[in-house]
């Protein structure tokens, strides 16, 4: 029999907030519908103002219910900002049944007492995501139902996030009447849509360069190992292009797209570009080197600032897969090469695997890649980290609204 369902993906990102339906046909995802708007409320990843950003996911969401004919009723939806850590722990259970064949309620025991650590305050768990199971020394189990053995053990990846940000871009998604079935880590969800399986199981850094946040991530034997958001991304290299070049926004944005590179050798100081000066109609040449000796010392600084990060946490030496760039940036010219002679390793741009169909036009820039990811994580996940949360605030709603109607109609 054919198994189908619909699953939903939001990326609110700090440039636009992207809405993907994907109808799931026996794990292969179709893409039936997607909204886009342009992202106002955001700082960094993370949501300064809820009215704008409401609005901005109601534009979005209601461009992609018209496309896919479908109402949106819950969703994953995508969370990043500096706010962000991870830190990896064990469990240990010992199985004292006679039978000793270990349950799921084993699972989640252990999985539970993997998840008992002091996490930072003001901060709450968003994933606690099993990378190892370890049945009586023996390690690299992935699903240890049915196996015999008297001691488990669990190792997990913890993200945490901070209670006021997450509630934040929860409350934006849940006042317009929409739930949420999980918020994802949006590296986790990235690396889901332009990762091979060979890659994560060698080892990868994947880099996504957004507009707001750069979110890194290191992948091993298959899972995540490690994961971080810093807060400089392409809005910053427009920053510095309009005041380097003093000319508005919107201008220095199209320039970097259109003449941009992270390769100040690549271009001759004859070649120049017509750029509009600030209040005034009056446009003024300026040399294509000249923007690249703005852009790239900016990609350095962010490159070397990701790198280091991968570098403190242990891993630079683990990842013989390289570097894997994906977001909005990673399309400026040069980039691949730039980090790659820098960091002597390999550097490709991140490619949307097999698996997914529809749009496909649309949705192979990297652009998509973490609203891609997210209905890859619907269909793939094995996240432990239920959203109780969530699920408990709607329920309290109910039940009040339950037992005022008990007190009014009863007495
Ligand atoms: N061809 C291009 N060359 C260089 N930069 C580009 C190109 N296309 C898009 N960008 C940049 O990519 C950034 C947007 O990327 P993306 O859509 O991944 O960000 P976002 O998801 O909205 O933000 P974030 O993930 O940081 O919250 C913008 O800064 C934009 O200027
Ligand atoms: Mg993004």
């Amino acid at each position: 029999m054919r198994k189908e369902k619909v699953v939903v993906g939001i990326d609110v990102g700090t440039t636009k907030v992207v809405t993907l339906v994907g109808n799931v046909i026996d794990g292969t995802i179709e893409i039936i519908g997607m909204g886009k708007s342009e992202s106002h409320g955001l700082e960094k990843g993370v949501v300064v103002d809820i009215g704008r950003t409401m609005s901005s996911i109601r534009k979005s969401v209601e461009e992609a219910e018209n496309m896919a004919d479908v109402k949106i009723d819950a969703v994953y939806v995508g969370i990043a900002g500096k706010h962000i850590s991870s830190i990896n722990n064990s469990g240990t259970v010992s199985i004292n049944r006679p039978d000793r064949i270990i349950t799921d309620e084993d699972v989640r025991r252990v999985v539970e007492t993997a998840q008992a650590i002091q996490i930072p305050p003001e901060s709450e768990m968003i994933h606690v995501i099993p990378r190892q199971y370890i049945v009586d020394g023996q390690d690299g189990i992935t699903d240890p139902v049915g196996m015999t053995g008297t001691r488990l053990e669990v190792d997990v990846h913890i993200v945490t996030g901070s209670i006021t940000a997450v509630h934040n871009l929860v409350r934006c998604v849940e006042t317009l009447g929409i739930g949420i079935k999980q918020i994802v880590l949006e590296p986790i969800a990235s690396s889901l849509a332009v990762l091979s399986s060979a890659e994560k199981e060698l080892g990868v850094i994947l880099m996504d360069i957004g507009g707001g946040t750069t979110d890194i991530s290191v992948f091993r034997g298959g899972d995540i190992w490690f994961s971080k958001v810093i807060p400089i991304a392409g809005e910053h290299i427009t920053n510095d292009i309009t005041v380097g070049l003093q000319t508005p926004i919107e201008e220095a944005e199209l320039v970097k797209k259109m003449h941009g590179t992270a390769l100040v050798d690549s271009v001759g100081e004859e070649e120049k570009i017509e750029v509009a000066s600030i209040g005034g109609d009056e446009k003024k040449l300026v040399s294509k080197k000249r923007l690249a000796k703005i852009i790239e010392p900016r990609i350095e600084e962010l490159l070397d600032l990701g790198m280091q990060e991968v570098e403190d946490a242990g891993y630079r030496d683990l990842v013989p897969a390289g570097l894997v760039l994906t977001g909005g940036c990673s399309l400026l010219n040069g980039l691949t090469d730039f980090a790659s002679q820098r960091y002597d390793i390999p550097v490709r741009r991140g490619k949307i695997p097999q698996g997914i169909h529809g749009l496909r036009d649309i949705v192979e820039s990297p652009i998509y890649a973490t609203s891609i990811g997210l209905l890859r994580y619907a269909v793939e996940t094995k996240d432990f980290k239920k959203p109780e949360f969530y699920e408990k605030k709607r329920e309290s709603i109910v039940s009040k609204l339950f037992s005022w109607f008990n007190r009014f109609f009863r007495g």
